[in-house]
């Protein structure tokens, strides 16, 4: 007879084998939908963690809220102070210890190797908002993660409902990637409330779907540098 050990509960086995398997997928996805029954899982794993996925159930509501991340993406690209912090995160290659390589966010070899420049001096607010509506209007299933407060012990809660869902999605063959600039300010958030008819705290925006292709893992610090022993 099989047993299971301890530590690894069946259910969980399985988003543990997804954690290599999932990357942010910032193309298009294929023009599949998600399960109902793979939402009303993915539903369950934020509940499990003390948090709430509300899934966009109409196109009119998703075109809202498509325009309300591109309302943010220029509000944000337009704004220097972000630009400069944002720029300290890009990276031209994938040969670092950290950051986001300009190539995952789908830029040829030569723009990622100017893109810690071009990030911090160029208004990209434009560029990406056109993008990420596209990205949000067109997604197979977009959701937000919220919390009943706003507090650090409910933002741990979302990143680890994030986590179960992610590799929740990922286990079924599924990639995602965040729209999270509403989030980041307080208007937008309000209105983002507003849009999903919620009185709780938005986290994350997030859009689902199946890639059309395979992505390259981003690079990662060395597990001493997060973890002490
Ligand atoms: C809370 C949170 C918000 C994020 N928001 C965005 C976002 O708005 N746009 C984006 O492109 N990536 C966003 N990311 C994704 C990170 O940039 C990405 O996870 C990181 O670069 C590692 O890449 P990977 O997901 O492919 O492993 C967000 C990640 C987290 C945890």
């Amino acid at each position: 007879m099989h047993r299971e050990g301890p530590c690894e509960p069946a259910p969980e086995r399985q988003l543990f084998e997804a954690i290599l398997q999932r990357r942010s997928w910032r193309q298009p996805f294929a023009e599949k939908p998600v399960p109902a029954d793979l939402l009303k899982t993915l539903e369950e794993e934020a509940r499990l963690e003390g948090a709430r996925l509300t899934p966009v159930t109409s196109p009119s509501l998703q075109n809202a809220l498509a325009g309300l991340v591109a309302e943010a993406d220029w509000l944000l690209g337009s704004n220097e102070a972000v630009r400069r912090e944002s720029a300290g995160w890009v990276r031209a290659t994938d040969h670092a210890e950290d950051g986001v390589p300009g190539r995952a966010m789908g830029m040829s070899p030569m723009e990622a190797m100017l893109a810690p420049v071009t990030h911090r001096v160029f208004n990209y607010g434009d560029t990406r908002a056109s993008r990420d509506r596209s990205l949000a209007c067109t997604a197979p299933l977009v959701f937000a993660l919220s919390t009943e407060g706003d507090e650090p012990e409910n933002w741990v809660a979302c990143g680890q409902a994030a986590q179960r869902v992610l590799l929740g999605a990922v286990a079924q063959g599924l990639q995602g990637s965040f729209l999270n600039p509403p989030v980041q300010l307080p208007e937008l958030r309000n209105r983002l409330k507003t849009l999903l008819d919620i009185e709780i705290w938005p986290q994350v925006l997030v859009r689902i779907g199946y890639p059309t292709g395979s992505a390259r893992p981003t690079p990662r610090r060395p597990l001493a540098d997060v973890l002490q022993s």
